[in-house]
């Protein structure tokens, strides 16, 4: 059988990792600035997380959600406490996408209304409701198209206030990401999240913070919506959560009430995905690594803002995205393929930074000595190959 063909391939095979570093079946190692898709919290294979994994899989892996498991109860009260948001209730899911698919499920639960307000340039995942609020045509096949959702430009107050006056109490949630990831890093407005907040208070609308990249620490704060000063109503989880495991949840505010059945899944919370993510919190908290996030993603932009040749350096914490002119469009492959640096990147030319937490001064120096070298050897080329005049008439 083949593998349905999906995704274009570097040519790189990795079969170790630890820390912020990578090896391939040749030996060859990598700087891992893109922690494997945003996933990597806390590094990979970190020894306390591969530790928990491995004793839970000596008990048990897996039981089905009709049973007492303890440890969602345990995973819920350190969440509850290391993010701030004590009161709220934890549904366990599997994947970013199936956490926004509950999300957006449950606000229409709870008000009775259809509408959804999603923004230019988000991504909220790949299933139905979740691609629907995604704004990507190319991935939205016809089964998944509804009138329901209206997408307004990111940031623009006058067009949200003219949308909840144009349908008011129809409108069953908004859902936006603190910080736009495959968006292309664009960090959302601290007033514009507190219009959302307000606008949704006055018409009984469901505040879903979306953040499966943007939180989890990354951003300096627990949740990158933390900034603003407000409380959603729901926050989905996932791609930090697990370190790689599979695991996703939402954090529901208490005023949202469940009843037997309005979710379910068969895998989501099982014991070995809570040991993980349990993990990971133990260690974002014992390392303190919410502040190195944000200190060292300090660090990071700021030497980024003096890199010359480079564009628009933005984010927060160690969600950092930078844009890339035409002469050094090949920046990102030679990293790759020269200095050994993995990056994330959003079309058509920005580049994405999204390191393990516990990333080192040392790997982020590490990072910016390759960059520099290498804006300075496409600058030099681009000098004794000028590219050919436009002629405007
Ligand atoms: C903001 C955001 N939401 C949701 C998702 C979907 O997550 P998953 O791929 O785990 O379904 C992603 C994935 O990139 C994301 O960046």
């Amino acid at each position: 059988m083949k593998l349905f063909d999906v995704y274009p391939l570097n040519d790189i095979t990795i079969v170790k990792a630890k820390g912020s570093y990578v090896w391939d079946d040749k030996g060859v190692k990598y700087l891992d600035m893109y922690g494997g898709h945003a996933v990597i919290s806390i590094g990979h294979t970190n020894p306390h997380w591969v530790q928990s994994i491995e004793d839970q899989l000596h008990k048990i892996a897996f039981y089905s959600n009709s049973i007492k498991i303890p440890i969602q109860q345990q995973l819920a009260d350190k969440l509850g406490r290391i993010s701030g948001k004590e009161t709220y209730q934890l549904f366990l899911c599997n994947s970013g996408a199936e956490a926004n698919e509950n999300a957006l499920k449950l606000a229409s639960f709870h008000n009775g209304s259809k509408k959804i307000i999603a923004f230019n340039k988000g991504f909220h995942g790949r299933t139905s409701l979740a691609v629907a609020v995604t704004d990507n045509k190319d991935i939205v096949a016809p089964v998944n198209e509804t009138g329901n959702v209206i997408f307004l430009p990111f940031n623009n107050s006058v067009a949200l206030k003219d949308c909840f006056s144009k349908y008011g109490n129809e409108i069953s949630s908004v859902i936006i990401e603190g910080i736009q990831g495959v968006g292309g890093i664009n960090v959302a407005d601290e007033n514009f999240l507190k219009l959302i907040r307000n606008l949704c208070d006055e018409y009984n609308a469901v505040y879903i913070a979306d953040s499966v990249q943007c939180g989890y620490g990354r951003s300096g704060k627990f949740f990158s919506h933390d900034f603003a000063g407000i409380d959603a109503d729901i926050y989905s989880i996932a791609k930090g959560m697990g370190n790689g495991f599979p695991v996703g949840g939402i954090l529901i505010a208490p005023h949202i009430k469940p009843k037997y059945f309005m979710l379910g899944t068969t895998f989501g919370g099982n014991h070995l995905a809570c040991a993980a993510a349990l993990a990971v919190l133990e260690v974002i908290e014992k390392e303190d690594l919410i502040k190195q996030a944000e200190e060292n993603g300090l660090y990071l932009m700021n030497k980024l803002k003096e890199t010359d040749g480079i564009k628009n350096v933005r984010g927060k914490g160690l969600m950092v995205g930078f844009d890339v002119p035409d002469h050094l469009k090949d920046l990102k492959k030679n990293l790759l393929n020269k200095h050994y640096i993995f990056t994330g990147e959003a079309k058509p030319n920005v580049i994405r930074l999204l390191p393990a937490l516990n990333i080192t001064r040392n790997e982020i120096d590490e990072f910016l000595k390759a960059l520099q070298q290498e804006i300075t050897q496409l600058k030099e080329r681009s000098i004794f190959r000028p590219e050919p005049l436009q002629l405007n008439d």
